[in-house]
């Protein structure tokens, strides 16, 4: 490791034995900046083992929605924990995962109303993929085995969820030996791209299971917006072709776009949908993939070979389960989505200097995310770091600096961190 022995002696005990096993998620071990030790976490706050108190502005991968350690949701993690932890799901069904999935029934549009619980966001993608193809066998239609996905596109780190993200141009170029091929286009962001969609559908929609697509914002692909129209086009492109529609609302659930999920501003209602992040508030890890009665009813059968074979380990975790209950009762008790509002507005005038300067190429704001896209970065890590010296944790990457702070962040600390952005982006060679 690249840092020296004086500073090696102020970390504490734990890490400098435990960091030497460590295979750290998207960085070059060798090179990258060693991480940050932590020891604690409250509302909008990291907690340094120096002491030092980082202003957060990332909510943990975009899950911790109402901060660190809301009391509400510990509590009920608490009596979940003393009851029981975990049973397996495959035969045994409990309250936890009972009550949330007839709770998300409610809350999502349509008839999305059967929840099928996984524990992270790619596998619930991977359950939503493999639905989709199996909806299409159920009802003796054969060959649909294929996607259509947008370039820009991300749907997590799994072999099935990295082939429908963007393989050309996204983070896993690499395995495009490995995975299968499926349409990766354009958005039908314009004319020309939807009659291209059009066209490619009416040429190959007896190969295609499903159209699959962030609805509203492409987030690990670069922070990209786009129209509720987009949506609506899709929507008619998958009934007139009779292809399924998936939104992958991992990112944009629960709040982050300003509405409770990204669908509800669309007006447009999926076959399948996919949540994770801040499902249970940042806590623990929990999925579901979310199908409507259509989807659901090609299931439905005296045919065992119908059935949906898949069933993670920890499925309907209990503790996963009742943090994401207590989130929802936070989302129904607290006035999330009007902080949600002032958040935007916040980061519209906190991070409107940025226009104009010089490397700056956008300046985007939607609901709780607000975006500086560069021309470029050059050295992410040093930049990450200038972030820290400053007191915020800010994690930039490709050529995006972006927030997405918990909703419930004291106004002050979103104006410290949308201040220092300005002045990092300002001072840039
Ligand atoms: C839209 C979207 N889908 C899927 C995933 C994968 O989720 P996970 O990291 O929990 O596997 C992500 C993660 O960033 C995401 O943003």
């Amino acid at each position: 490791m690249a840092d020296d022995t004086s500073k090696k002696n102020e970390l504490p005990g734990w890490y400098a034995g435990g960091i030497e096993h460590i295979w750290r998620p998207y960085a070059q071990m060798k090179t990258a900046t060693p991480p940050l030790p932590v020891t604690g976490t409250h509302g909008s706050r990291i907690v340094l083992s120096d002491g030092r108190e980082l202003i957060d502005g990332m909510a943990s991968w975009w899950t911790a929605c109402h901060g660190y350690n809301h009391p509400h949701i510990r509590q009920a993690v608490e009596r979940q924990l003393a009851a029981m932890p975990h049973v397996m799901f495959g035969g045994l069904a409990h309250e936890q995962p009972l009550t949330l999935a007839k709770r998300l029934a409610a809350l999502l549009p349509g008839d999305l109303s059967r929840v099928f619980f996984s524990d992270s966001g790619s596998v619930a993608v991977e359950v939503a993929m493999k639905m989709a193809v199996q909806y299409w066998i159920n009802r003796g239609v054969k060959g649909r085995h294929q996607f259509v996905a947008f370039k820009g596109g991300y749907h997590g780190d799994t072999t099935g969820a990295m082939a429908v993200s963007d393989t050309e141009d996204g983070m896993h170029t690499l395995f495009a030996g490995l995975l299968p091929q499926h349409h990766v286009v354009d958005l039908p962001d314009s004319d020309a791209h939807e009659a291209s969609l059009d066209a490619l559908l009416a040429q190959r929609a007896g190969d295609i299971a499903a159209i699959i697509v962030e609805p509203l914002v492409q987030g690990a692909g670069g922070m990209k917006f786009h129209d509720a129209v987009v949506l609506k086009r899709l929507r008619t492109l998958a009934d007139k072709y009779d292809v399924l529609l998936i939104f992958d609302e991992i990112f944009t659930g629960f709040g982050r776009t300003g509405t409770m999920f990204a669908c509800d501003a669309a007006e447009v209602v999926p076959d399948i949908v996919t949540l994770s992040k801040a499902l249970t508030g940042g806590t623990l890890g929990l999925a579901a993939t979310v199908a409507s009665r259509k989807v659901f009813e090609a299931f439905w059968s005296d045919d065992p070979k119908k059935a949906l074979m898949h069933g993670p380990s920890y499925m309907a975790n209990a503790l996963a389960c009742a943090a994401a209950n207590a989130s929802l009762d936070l989302f129904e008790r607290e006035p999330r989505l009007q902080q949600v509002t002032a958040i935007s507005s916040a980061l519209e005038q906190g991070l409107a200097p940025c226009r104009g300067m010089p490397g700056v190429k956008d300046v985007r704001v939607m609901g709780a995310i607000g975006v500086v896209e560069m021309d470029r970065i050059g050295d992410l890590d040093a930049l990450r770091a200038r972030f820290v010296e400053q007191g915020v944790f800010v994690r930039p990457f490709g050529n995006v600096i972006y927030l997405t702070p918990a909703f419930t962040i004291a106004p002050a600390d979103l104006d410290a961190l949308t201040r220092i952005i300005v002045t990092v982006v300002r001072e840039r060679p």
